[in-house]
């Protein structure tokens, strides 16, 4: 199996914390996969650890057959590895279709100037922004900021991205929109590591789903075996997303 992403005993304290806790885990290219846990397990500092806004505490980063561990945001991003924040967080003065070209540039996918709007203006219309481009980006609701934030990172021209919580805080129909768009971004060939607490999202998207919690890579597998696994409904899943397809058990939307 060819490998995209390698990580190999990643960990990230925080003081005496160990919020990432020796993960050793593949992605293969093309590959969907879900990363699911309970709220503090480590999620989020995995993708900062991934992408560069935190160090490694100790471990190594793989990508495309080269270790970058320990690069910089944008020197991840240039190499192809792109990311949304669960926080949102658009430079608001700018309008929707700068910060899609900042973005862009960032990333060193174009020049300044027309090429980057143009680019900007194309990711926005996959998005479904195209008629707010001209607006302040402080303008949008955060609907439309989650898609903004997924038009910013695709201007990255990923092979790796990595979505956190894109969907936390949406009704079913922007969920039911943002679930064709990740599917558009796989059909492309753009491997994607989703962090999802709606689980109707995690199993009707992913190939794979893997498990953290306090830190530890708990479980590994297929939809079918990860809503089986005792440790994973133990730690996280508990017995309520059965019934409705919803979050898990006691978890918060971000
Ligand atoms: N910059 C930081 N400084 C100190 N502690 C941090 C920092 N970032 C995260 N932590 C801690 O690391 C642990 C893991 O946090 P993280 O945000 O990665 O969890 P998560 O799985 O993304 O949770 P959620 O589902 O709530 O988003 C938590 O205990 C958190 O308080
Ligand atoms: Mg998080």
């Amino acid at each position: 199996m060819t490998t995209l992403l390698q990580l190999e005993g990643v960990t990230r304290q925080f003081g005496g914390l160990k919020a990432v806790s020796g993960v050793d885990l593949s992605v293969a290219p093309g590959e969907v996969i879900g990363l699911i846990g309970p709220n503090g397990a480590g999620k989020t500092t995995l993708v900062n650890v991934i992408t560069g806004v935190h160090r490694a505490s100790s471990g190594i980063v793989r990508f495309d057959g080269e270790d970058v561990t320990g690069l910089k945001p944008f020197q991840a991003a240039r190499r192809g590895i792109a990311r949304t924040f669960q926080i949102v967080q658009p430079f608001p003065e700018m309008t929707v279709a700068e910060n899609v070209a900042a973005a862009a540039m960032f990333a060193g996918a174009v020049r300044y100037g027309d090429e980057a709007n143009a680019e900007a203006l194309g990711h926005l219309r996959f998005v479904g922004l195209a008629e707010m481009a001209d607006k302040r980006a402080s303008s949008l609701t955060l609907a439309m900021r989650k898609r903004l934030e997924l038009a910013k990172s695709l201007a990255m021209r990923p092979k790796l991205l990595l979505l956190d919580e894109v969907n936390a805080g949406l009704n079913a129909t922007e969920v039911d929109h943002a679930l064709s768009l990740i599917r558009g971004i796989a059909a492309r060939g753009v491997t994607i590591l989703i962090i999802e607490h709606l689980m109707k999202v995690v199993l009707s998207l992913c190939t794979r789903i893997v498990v953290l919690h306090h830190g530890e890579l708990i479980a590994s597998g297929t939809p079918q075996e990860i809503v089986q696994d005792p440790r994973v409904i133990q730690a996280y899943l508990g017995r309520r997303y059965a019934a409705g397809g919803e979050a898990a058990e006691g978890q918060s939307h971000g």
